[in-house]
C-alpha cells in the first residue's frame, strides 16, 4: 500500500477525460488500495482515479458517516465504495444545495446545486454489475467524483465571482502556506 499524490487545481491533469477501465484485475484492485489509502489519510470522502493522476473511470468513495446517527461525534463506520466505469441512468428534476469541497481544491468550499436522486450503474472491484438508486450525500458525491472523470471541478459549477474569490482564496491560503514552511 502506498500514499498516492493528489493532483491540485489548476494542475492540467485534473482537466483529463478520464478513458473507460476495460479490466479489472489486481493491478486495478492495487490502485484501489492505495486510493482508499490516500482518502482515508487526507481524509476526503471521495477520490477519482484522474486526481491521483491515473485519467482512467474509477472511483472509490466512503462517506465516513458516524456510527450512531443521532451523535455526529461518535466514531465513523467505514462502509467503503468502489465505482468502475460509473454512468447515470436517470436523477430527478429537484435539485438541492450542499456544501461541497475537493482534495483537488484544498481546504475550500463552495455550495452547489445538484439533483438529490440519481438511478447509477458501474462495476465494483469484482467487475460485478451493479444498477442502484442513489440519494442524498452518496448521490450528490457520486455526481461530484464523475465530474473528475470528465474533466469538471466542484468549482465550475459556480459563477465566475464566486469562483475567482475561491480560487483567490486558495492562492492565499498556498501562500501563507510556503511562507511558514519557509
Ligand atoms: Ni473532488
Amino acid at each position: 500500500m502506498a500514499l498516492l499524490r493528489i493532483y491540485e487545481t489548476p494542475d492540467p491533469m485534473l482537466r483529463q477525460i478520464s478513458t473507460p477501465v476495460e479490466t479489472v484485475d489486481d493491478e486495478l484492485r492495487a490502485l484501489i488500495k492505495d486510493m482508499f489509502e490516500t482518502m482515508y489519510e487526507a481524509p476526503g470522502i471521495g477520490l477519482a482515479a484522474v486526481q491521483v493522476g491515473v485519467p482512467k473511470r474509477l472511483l472509490v468513495m466512503d462517506l465516513q458517516e458516524p456510527s450512531d446517527p443521532a451523535d455526529e461525534n461518535s466514531p465513523p463506520v467505514k462502509l467503503p465504495r468502489v465505482f468502475i466505469n460509473p454512468e447515470i441512468v436517470s436523477h430527478s428534476d429537484s435539485e438541492v444545495p450542499y456544501t461541497e469541497g475537493c482534495l483537488s481544491v484544498p481546504d475550500q468550499y463552495a455550495e452547489v446545486m445538484r439533483p438529490d436522486h440519481v438511478r447509477a450503474r458501474w462495476l465494483d472491484e469484482h467487475g460485478k454489475s451493479h444498477e442502484e438508486d442513489l440519494d442524498d450525500l452518496l448521490a450528490i458525491c457520486l455526481q461530484h467524483e464523475m465530474d473528475h472523470l470528465e474533466g469538471v471541478l466542484f468549482i465550475d459549477h459556480l459563477s465566475k465571482l464566486k469562483r475567482d474569490m475561491v480560487l483567490k482564496k486558495l492562492a492565499k491560503a498556498r501562500k501563507e502556506r510556503g511562507s511558514r514552511a519557509a
